[in-house]
């Protein structure tokens, strides 16, 4: 009894996708779809492979795909460079954001827009830039800072979805945009994502707790763990998993759980 809308066509298509990372294999046959503008969700326990399936789609070089397929829009992106691969729509945000000393916030958007084929004249860029960091209750100041340079945990997630506001991609992968955040910022930054997905935009939501999913409701959720997606449904499973956590999908899934208290 799932939520799959029968209307849109699968925008990302992910079939028995295997990666290995230096020879060891991560993922061993993933397959999803995320139909154009439908919100899916991507949650399982730590270490499921969430992370690296972001990676793999977006054509990250250490993650080799060694079997299955990714198509985008029916079109293959295997063998694809990562910057054809975000010039196509595709958008990842890091769980873990990197600074970049040297390079302001302003200045890496504009390359960022620029890297997509995409321009703005600089006053209609600077406005949307302050307007989008207003809107996520950025100061302006962040605007000549650089980007993600002793940033709090909560200030890189607000400045991804800025990217993201800015940027415009078909789909975005989110990772892990929850972690780390307090209930306010979770709120922002929730409003955030709905507010740039009103015009359309796939969301692949990666998340290990249910409590972003509260403000941006999936379409689908899959569960994903030791590197391939053991179900899919509806919001039901997100229930599921708050009430009784990963372990009854993973023992129905005939895998080990393992008992150890979280560090
Ligand atoms: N670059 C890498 N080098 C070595 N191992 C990796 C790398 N990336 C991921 N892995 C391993 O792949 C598995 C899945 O990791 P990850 O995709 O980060 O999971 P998740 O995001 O679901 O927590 C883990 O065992 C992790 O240690
Ligand atoms: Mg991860």
């Amino acid at each position: 009894m799932s939520e799959t809308s029968a209307s849109a066509p699968a925008a990302l298509v992910v079939r028995d996708l295997q990666v290995a990372v230096d020879g060891k294999q991560i993922l061993s046959g993933v397959s999803l779809s995320v139909p154009q503008g439908e919100v899916h969700a991507l949650m399982g326990p730590n270490g499921a492979g969430k992370t690296s399936l972001g990676y793999a789609v977006m054509g990250h070089p250490k993650y080799q795909v060694t079997g299955g397929e990714i198509f985008w829009k029916d079109q293959t992106l295997l063998g694809m460079l990562p910057e054809n691969r975000a010039r196509m729509g595709l958008f990842l945000s890091l769980q873990y954001p990197t600074a970049i000393p040297g390079v302001t916030t302003v200045n890496f958007l504009r390359a960022a827009l620029k890297g997509q084929g995409k321009s703005l004249a600089a006053r209609d860029f600077l406005k949307l830039v302050r307007e989008q960091m207003a809107s996520l209750k950025m100061d302006p100041s962040f605007m000549s800072r650089y980007i993600n340079d002793n940033f709090s945990g909560g200030e890189k997630k607000r400045m991804e979805i800025v990217q993201l506001a800015v940027l415009r991609p078909e789909m975005a992968i989110l990772d892990e945009t929850d972690s780390g955040l307090d209930v306010d910022a979770l709120r922002t930054v929730a409003e955030g994502v709905n507010r740039v997905r009103s015009d359309g935009m796939g969301v692949l939501i990666i998340t290990h707790y249910q409590r972003i999913l509260d403000y941006i409701k999936p379409d689908q959720v899959h569960v994903m763990a030791a590197g391939r997606v053991i179900a899919s449904g509806g919001s039901e499973l997100v229930d599921q998993i708050e009430k009784d956590g990963y372990d009854p999908m993973l023992r129905a899934a005939g895998l080990e759980v393992n008992d150890a208290p979280a560090a």
